[in-house]
């Protein structure tokens, strides 16, 4: 493709202008930066499959500024999508729903489904309010890498493939949204996010939780979950303890110089101070698991900048957001 003069704005309205006129703009959401396009413009969305490098059988996420606005997106609401919105909107959740004939095929990847969510961050609500159309935008990223949380990562993977980034304010949660298939019999969670699995079920009591054996599962419901995501140039290691990290990063050497020279290739974090850390490449203890989460995505980036080749990571315990991270970790660590 040719490369684009990618520019930097903090003027809403300008942003607004460049996604109606069919352009692509990188906005931030309390989760992570999404890549917007207008979701009824086939073009637009062609040029944002292209950008990004993603599979063309990965349905979009559509976002709007409030949830009155949902007649635009699909073309009925589930009473229990309705109750799911009515508690978390806006907010870190998307709802699948049936699809509106006027969201292009290619958003929904063919499928009949529309994934709605309305995010809670002011300027992404500003400008989804100032273009008045629905805007897909998956997570600002290159397909397969860490999604991006700061304008500086995004720049790093989109510059010269997209219009413009949004600078804005930061993503305060640091992973994706949750993602609940409203279609069915029973709601069904096709991808743990910031809100758990236990908030959910107050609305929601009869509500199926993720299987991750599903995601790689040709079968699965949520298709993105097919491709290999989140995952580093380094080659992750997931392990229970920082000693469980320190042995064994510590295994590989014979010498003492080739101990020192192997540890300065190795990264770890968690929760956990790593003993080592001192000798390592990278080190990061992070103090809760809503830090790790906010952090995760970008100390991987760190990583791979400076070029590591191999980070050790923590897997926290799966009480609240720390289900949504061991997804998170468990992906970017498996085969690539
Ligand atoms: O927090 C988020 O959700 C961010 C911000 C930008 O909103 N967006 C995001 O988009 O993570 P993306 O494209 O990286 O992930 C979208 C996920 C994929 O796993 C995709 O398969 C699923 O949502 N999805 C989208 N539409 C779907 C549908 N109709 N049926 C099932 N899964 C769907
Ligand atoms: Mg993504």
């Amino acid at each position: 493709m040719t490369p684009l003069n990618t520019i930097l704005l903090d003027d809403i309205s300008h942003a607004a202008a460049i996604l109606r006129g069919g352009g692509l703009v990188a906005f931030p959401t309390e989760t992570v930066f999404g890549l917007g396009a207008d979701a009824t413009n086939e073009q637009a969305l062609a040029r944002l499959f292209a950008a990004k490098g993603r599979p063309s059988d990965n349905p979009l996420i559509v976002h709007v500024a409030a949830v009155d606005q949902w007649p635009q997106v699909a073309r009925a609401m589930p009473k229990v999508a309705e109750r799911l919105l009515a508690k978390f909107a806006p907010g870190p959740l998307t709802v699948v729903l049936p699809k509106h004939p006027s969201i292009c095929n290619v958003v929904t990847a063919g499928l009949d489904t529309v994934g709605l969510r309305i995010p809670n961050h002011p300027q992404a609500r500003a400008l989804l309010a100032d273009v008045g159309l629905p805007i897909a935008a998956p997570s600002a990223n290159r397909s397969g890498l860490p999604s991006g949380t700061t304008w500086q990562t995004v720049l790093e993977d989109l510059d010269g493939r997209i219009d413009a980034v949004l600078r804005g304010s930061t993503c305060t949660i640091g992973i994706e949204s949750t993602v609940v298939d409203c279609t069915g019999d029973s709601p069904r969670l096709l991808r743990p996010g910031a809100i758990s699995l236990a908030e959910l079920q107050t609305v929601a009591p009869d509500l199926i939780a993720f299987v991750p054996d599903d995601a790689c599962n040709q079968q699965a419901n949520s298709p993105g979950l097919r491709h290999p995501h989140y995952q580093p140039a380094a080659v992750v290691h997931l392990v229970n303890s920082a000693s469980e990290a320190d042995q064994k990063m510590k295994l590989h050497s014979k010498s003492a110089t080739q101990l020192e020279q192997h540890l300065a290739n190795c990264a770890y974090c968690g929760l956990d101070e790593s003993k080592l850390a001192s000798y390592l490449g990278a080190a990061r203890r992070f103090r809760s698991v809503e830090e790790y989460a906010h952090e995760f995505y970008e100390f991987m980036r760190v990583v791979d900048r400076l070029g590591i080749q191999y980070l050790f990571c923590q897997r926290p315990a799966t009480r609240g957001i720390g289900a949504a991270l061991n997804d998170r970790l468990t992906r970017a660590a498996s085969p690539k």
